[in-house]
C-alpha cells in the first residue's frame, strides 16, 4: 500500500488524523521537500508517528520512484508526505499511475492547500483561471508561456494565481518583488498590455502562518516590498465582483 499524504500548508498543525493515523500503520515515511516550502520540523514528525522519516529529493522520487516507494510499497505499506495537498501544483499524479500499473494500492490523503487558501485574499475561488508559475532566471531559459496564460485568463475575465518558483534544495525563492519584475520584464517582450506600475495585484506570503501577509497594490510599489520568508505567490484579479472589490479595497 502506498499513501500519499498531504502536510498542508505551514505547520505540523495541518496534517490531517487521517494522515497521521497512516503514518501510524506505515512500515516506511518519507516526506517529498522539493516542490514547497514548509517550516516542517522532521524531528518533531517522528515523534509524532514514531518512526524515521527520510526526506527525499527530485531525483530519490522522480528518478528512484520504484527503488524507494514503488517496490517496498509491494509488501509494505509506505507513506510519502507532500507539501500542501499532494495532488496540487506538483506533478505526483504520475506516482499513482507507476504505482497502480505495478498492482500496488494508493490511497491519497489531501490537505489544505495554496489553491484552496488563496480565498483568504476574498477572490472566489471558483472564478480563477489556469494557475501560472513563474521560474527563478536560469542560464540560457526565460519562459514566456505563463504570460500567454494570465492573458488567456484575464481576456476571459478569470483571475489567476501566480505560483513563485521554489528550489528548496538549493535554498533558493522567488520573493514578490521578484515576481513583479519578471511580469513587467515578460510584459516588455509580449506586449499584451496586462502589466505596468500601475496594475494592481494581489500579494500573499505564508498563507495558514500566524505571521502570514496579504497585500492589494501597485505593482510599482510591490516592487520593492518585503514580505519577509517563503512561499510566496501572486495573484492578477480578473472581472471582480462588488464583494470582491470591498474584500480587496480592505487589503490596501
Ligand atoms: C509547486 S506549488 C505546490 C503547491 C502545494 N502542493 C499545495 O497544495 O499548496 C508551490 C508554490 O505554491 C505557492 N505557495 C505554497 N504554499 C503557499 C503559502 N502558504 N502561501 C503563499 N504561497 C504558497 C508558492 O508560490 C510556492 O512556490
Amino acid at each position: 500500500m502506498l499513501y500519499l499524504i498531504g502536510l498542508g500548508l505551514h505547520s505540523l498543525d495541518d496534517l490531517s488524523l487521517g494522515g497521521l493515523k497512516a503514518l501510524k500503520e506505515s512500515d516506511k515515511v518519507f516526506v517529498e521537500s522539493y516542490t514547497s516550502f514548509h517550516t516542517l520540523d522532521l524531528k518533531e514528525l517522528e515523534q509524532l508517528c514514531g518512526k524515521e522519516v527520510v526526506a527525499l529529493e527530485r531525483a530519490g522520487v522522480e528518478e528512484d520512484l520504484v527503488k524507494n516507494l514503488i517496490e517496498p510499497a509491494k509488501t509494505e505499506t509506505v507513506s510519502l508526505l507532500v507539501f500542501g495537498d499532494p495532488l496540487v501544483a506538483t506533478t505526483h499524479a504520475s506516482i499513482i499511475t507507476e504505482a497502480r500499473k505495478a498492482g500496488v494500492d494508493v490511497h491519497v490523503i489531501h490537505a489544505s492547500s495554496i489553491v484552496s487558501a488563496v480565498g483568504e485574499c476574498g477572490l472566489q475561488v471558483y472564478k480563477f483561471g489556469r494557475v501560472a508559475t513563474l521560474n527563478l532566471p536560469q542560464e540560457g531559459y526565460a519562459p514566456t508561456s505563463a504570460y500567454d496564460l494570465i492573458k488567456s485568463n484575464k481576456d476571459a475575465g478569470l483571475h489567476s494565481l501566480i505560483l513563485l518558483d521554489v528550489k528548496s534544495e538549493e535554498g533558493k525563492y522567488m520573493t514578490v518583488a521578484e515576481g513583479v519584475k519578471e511580469l513587467l520584464r515578460l510584459e516588455g517582450e509580449k506586449r499584451g498590455g496586462l502589466f505596468s506600475h500601475e496594475t494592481m495585484l494581489v500579494a500573499c506570503a505564508r498563507l495558514g502562518a500566524q505571521d502570514s501577509v496579504i497585500r492589494y497594490a501597485r505593482a510599482g510599489d510591490l516592487l520593492t516590498a518585503d514580505f519577509g520568508g517563503p512561499p510566496h505567490a501572486l495573484i492578477l484579479p480578473g472581472k471582480l465582483h462588488f464583494t470582491e472589490e470591498e474584500f480587496l479595497e480592505n487589503l490596501k
